[in-house]
């Protein structure tokens, strides 16, 4: 495959990498997005070359109390491992003891704690971004799950509630002091949220002072700016967000516009498969039409049709429809 070649022949060379003991093929990783990275989604990802997966982030406090949408957010399939389930909490013990729980239940490779997540819900309860400004809840998170788990344990930060409060280096060299495996950086702060740009130099400068693998995030949209982004900051892997949700083929080393049609149609297809195989045939077609809005940007299609499409509840003719514009023509 094209892509596949030119990621072999890029400026940056694309090395393998290990997350602690878990060799991780390719250092181009799927970013969890919560109501998007699902294991339909995620299969995609991987059959296109996407290294391991990431699961949406998961509640402590869900697993805790058994809620009815955890099994739907913990599920995935085998052909996914490496698979690293992302924890979010703002209590330090709940936490542990759900990581706990998931490993004797699902076995997951690695362990990821959330403490990104900039949504007022997450962030104001103290978790997720809330934790930045916490170190000891950090420190005491961290120790916890790399004593009583087996598998690696990693962080995803930002650089800090806001800026007056940059705290990442000290946050990076606490992760890996209480025995961290890798370390993931969105490089905004919390206030930020996704507005501004990522300040890529942030990555390098955490790179620079830790001895785990460093993971970029914050804005890498094309191959170049992934080859950018290494080549910049120096760090082990770029992670990619918003970006594959419109093109899951960069995992295959296409940008957007030059993904091959035959290629393109047939996995818009199998992801529409993918997803009423797993969710059944109504809420599948349901929760595939953002995908779909997103996918047929690559094709000229018309405002009518698109919301023809996007108002259309019987799965037979969803499919129908879907088809019919990802042949290029009009309903
Ligand atoms: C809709 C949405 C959901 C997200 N959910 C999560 C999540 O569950 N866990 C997490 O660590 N980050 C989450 N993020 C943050 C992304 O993983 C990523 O850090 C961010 O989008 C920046 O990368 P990008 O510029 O490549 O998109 C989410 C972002 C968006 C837009």
């Amino acid at each position: 495959m094209a892509g596949l070649h030119l990621l072999s022949n890029q400026k940056v060379e694309f090395q393998p990498f290990f997350i602690g003991s878990v060799k991780v093929d390719k250092p181009l990783l799927q970013a969890p997005l919560d109501g998007w990275t699902n294991e339909p989604f995620r299969r995609i990802t991987r059959e296109l070359g996407a290294p391991l997966s990431v699961t949406e982030f998961i509640n402590g406090l869900d697993v805790v109390h058994k809620t009815p949408n955890l099994p739907q957010r913990i599920a995935f399939d085998n052909s996914e491992r490496p698979i690293v389930f992302q924890l979010f909490d703002d209590d330090p013990e709940r936490l542990i003891e759900s990581a706990v729980i998931l490993e004797e239940r699902c076995h997951p490779d690695v362990f990821d704690v959330n403490m990104g997540c900039s949504a007022r819900q997450v962030a104001n309860r103290g978790a997720g971004a809330g934790l930045l400004r916490f170190p000891e809840k950090i420190q005491k998170i961290i120790s916890g799950l790399t004593a009583k788990l087996s598998v690696p344990v990693t962080a995803k930060i930002r650089m800090g509630w806001d800026s007056d409060s940059i705290n990442f280096l000290e946050i990076g060299r606490i992760v890996q002091d209480c025995g961290a495996a890798m370390v993931t950086l969105h490089a905004r702060t919390r206030k930020q949220e996704y507005s501004g740009k990522a300040d890529w130099s942030a990555i390098a400068a955490l790179k620079s002072a830790l001895k785990i693998p460093v993971v970029g995030n914050g804005d890498v949209e094309t191959i170049a700016d992934a080859e950018r982004m290494m080549q910049e900051t120096g760090c082990d892997a770029v992670m990619v967000g918003r970006a594959m949700l419109r093109n899951p083929w960069i995992f295959a080393g296409y940008d957007f516009e030059n993904v091959p049609l035959d290629l393109f149609r047939m996995t818009c297809r199998k992801h529409l498969r993918y997803n009423m195989e797993y969710y059944g045939d109504h809420w599948g077609c349901v929760t595939y039409r953002k995908f779909a809005k997103r996918y047929l940007s690559r094709l000229e299609v018309s405002r009518e049709n698109m919301q023809t499409l996007m108002t259309t509840d019987d799965p037979d003719t969803f499919c129908r429809y879907f088809d019919v514009l990802l042949n290029g023509e009009a309903l």
